[in-house]
């Protein structure tokens, strides 16, 4: 595949959450693209972690967009709230709606990118379904609920189809695929060369001596 550009999304989950303004700070300067923010529900997954008033204080410090993934088993009924508090991405997965249809035109008229996400378990096709009417696919690389996790190899495979099918249907420049857990420069490697775009990397940037060689490391990949 020709070289491309390749976005670049810290996961807050892995940053220091009493100091979240110093960190997304510290990730712009360091080439974010994008802020990935983990939204979990305690239910969908067996996790807690941020809300709505949360994103707005965050949306004030952010100068790069907010990628919001919300990990809950209502999306139909809170996303919006997701949206209204600033996120410029709003990821929810298909497990857990019941009108993707209807949500992702939803955020798209509110003024925010529609995208959706899918377990590793979940078959391909409730994500195509959906492929004219988001503009992101997220894939996810470990069952989510927790950062730091092992990256799961079938990942590769499935985004190469993912990525096959999307040409087959002329909307490869118009949907971004997306890979989310356990991403550092070998996996994130993998997953690019089987033609994801944009990366989501929790404890491989946060947790680095020096974020700017991590962010850099990933977006050299393209
Ligand atoms: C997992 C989250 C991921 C997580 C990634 O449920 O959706 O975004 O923060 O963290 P790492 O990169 O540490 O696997
Ligand atoms: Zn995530």
């Amino acid at each position: 595949m020709s070289s491309r550009e390749i976005i670049v999304a810290p996961s807050i989950l892995a940053a220091d959450p009493l100091r979240l303004g110093d960190e997304i700070r510290s990730a712009e300067e360091a080439g974010a693209d994008w802020h990935h923010v983990d939204v979990m529900d305690g239910h969908f997954v067996p996790n807690l972690t941020f809300g709505p008033p949360l994103i707005r204080a965050m949306k004030k410090v952010a100068k790069k967009p907010l990628d919001v993934h919300i990990m809950v088993s209502n999306p139909d009924d809170v996303a919006m709230s997701y949206v209204e508090a600033g996120a410029d991405i709003l990821v929810f997965h298909a497990e857990a709606t019941h009108h993707g249809h209807r949500l992702a035109e939803a955020i798209r008229a509110k003024g925010a990118r529609p995208g959706v996400a899918l377990n590793p378990a979940t078959p391909l096709e409730f994500a195509t379904t959906l492929a004219p009417h988001v503009d992101v696919i997220m894939l996810m690389s470990v069952n989510p609920g927790f950062g730091g996790q092992g990256f799961i190899e079938d990942t590769v495979q499935r985004v190469k189809t993912l990525r096959d099918w999307l040409v087959s249907k002329n909307l490869e420049s118009k949907v971004i695929i997306e890979v989310d857990g356990g991403i550092n420069k070998d996996t994130g490697a993998r997953v690019v060369r089987a033609g994801a775009n944009a990366l989501v990397a929790g404890t491989y940037i946060y947790g680095a001596t020096d974020r700017s060689v991590a962010v850099r490391s990933l977006k050299s990949l393209g």
